[in-house]
């Protein structure tokens, strides 16, 4: 039998007891070994739980009853729940946890901690589906290209119904808020943060890149405007955040913002609040993965697989034994050496010469415009639509501050990137 502390026993801590119990007899038989919640840590004792295993509030319980073989971390935060894991982790105690933020800021300390005890958090990464998993084991084979992800359901949710209803972002904000979709504090959410958090867990699997929130570029859809919605729909974009994670040589470029993306993208077509993680290896081509990010039975589905895991195999980590890069010499892009391509909304006055001015920036800085369109607003005015071929993050925000400040521009240039993808090894044959 092998023992297990929860600490944190919310929605998530509660589907864990619940499904341990409803399908015991499948997941005794694939662990090999009963799996027994022995208590939980919660803040207020108070509060009516849905669970019948024994509680505590003093986090001490679990960590020094020696019967406890498994601390499953579910109580959100950095600081605390780093205190705790690491406790847990030098008391020779396996750790699951669901939490993204705690992995964001400390997963390569605690993995050094961790050494051979297990330490696992499949759920803090697009809740039931099993993307570490293939990353760590499926794709094992591979140098993998790129991830995209959708991994944020909140802003695949708000950005479907901007663009397929026509909702107001503040209107769908509060929706989604309402429909438990959104975390607490929702500027993690739209602000881009949640995706960046996963998304660097994912880059530690698949590349060894350690690297902070703070290292990489990191957008949200906050500023998205109606004119732009209308653009992408008139030209068979879809409007996504995504993480994307893109080798070039041996740079990785990993970035969090929304993108145009062609609808006949497979990753373009993952709507509503569900997730999708395309991920490119170097032998197996492109792979996807889709499924619901988020709520209580999707995540703890995912902690029990690291349970069941932990009870087959007695170590392991996504990590396990990487202090380096994975490969040689393999290290971060930094952010103004990203290349994609970019759309542009500039409002101009619209008499002669404006648009040989706005090439002739672009120009020098040698980025080429793949499309352009004017769009009349009204006597005086237009909207400018270009796009560009593939080009330099700081050519691109050096020619935007460029145009910015010609007389006749009018406010602040719209600028949202483009995702044309890579063809995976099977296209490029
Ligand atoms: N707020 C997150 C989301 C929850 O919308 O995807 C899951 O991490």
């Amino acid at each position: 039998m092998l023992n297990i502390g929860i600490i944190g026993v919310g929605t998530v801590g509660q589907s864990v007891c619940q499904i341990l119990e409803d399908n015991k007899d499948i997941i005794t038989a694939r662990a090999g070994v009963e799996l027994n919640v022995v208590s939980g840590v919660v803040n207020n004792l108070s509060k009516e739980r849905d669970v019948s295993i024994k509680l505590t509030n003093n986090v001490d319980d679990i960590l020094n009853d020696d019967s406890i073989d498994i601390v499953v971390e579910l109580m959100g935060g950095v600081e605390q729940p780093y205190d705790i894991v690491k406790k847990a982790l030098e008391k020779g105690k396996a750790v699951v946890t669901a939490n993204k933020a705690l992995l964001a800021y400390h997963r390569y300390e605690l993995q050094e901690i961790a050494g051979d005890t297990a330490f696992e958090y499949e759920a803090a990464v697009a809740g039931g589906i099993p993307i570490i998993n293939a990353l760590r084991d499926g794709l094992t084979a591979n140098h993998i290209e790129s991830i995209r992800g959708i991994i944020n359901g909140t802003c695949n949710y708000m950005l479907d119904k901007m663009i397929n209803e026509n909702v107001e972002y503040d209107v769908i904000l509060k929706e989604a808020q309402e429909l438990g979709y959104a975390e607490a504090d929702p500027t993690f959410d739209v602000g881009g943060f949640d995706a960046a958090h996963k998304l660097l867990i994912l880059a530690s699997i698949a590349y060894g890149i350690d690297a902070k929130p703070e290292d990489i570029l990191i957008e949200g859809i906050e500023n998205i405007a109606s004119e732009d919605i209308a653009y992408a729909k008139e030209f068979n974009y879809s409007l996504k955040l995504l993480g994307i994670a893109k080798k070039k040589g041996n740079k990785v470029e990993l970035r969090v913002h929304s993108v145009l993306i062609p609808n006949t993208q497979m990753i373009a077509k993952i709507d509503g609040v569900m997730n999708g993680v395309s991920v490119v290896g170097d032998k197996v081509g492109e792979t996807l993965y889709y499924g619901a990010g988020a709520g209580g039975d999707v995540t703890a589905s995912a902690v029990i697989a690291n349970i069941v895991d932990i009870a087959r195999r007695g170590k392991g980590s996504p990590m396990l034994g990487y202090t380096r890069a994975l490969e040689d010499g393999l290290t971060l892009a930094s952010k103004d050496d990203i290349e994609t391509k970019y759309y542009l909304r500039i409002k101009v006055q619209d008499k002669s010469g404006v648009l040989s001015q706005v090439a002739k920036i672009l120009g020098d800085k040698n980025i080429s415009i793949e499309t352009m369109l004017q769009k009349p607003l009204n006597d005086t005015h237009a909207n400018l639509l270009l796009s560009t071929h593939t080009c330099n993050e700081k050519d691109i925000k050096e020619a935007m501050n460029a145009i910015e400040s010609l007389d006749f521009v009018d406010g602040n240039i719209a600028m949202i990137r483009i995702e044309i993808g890579r063809a995976s090894c099977r296209e490029r044959v």
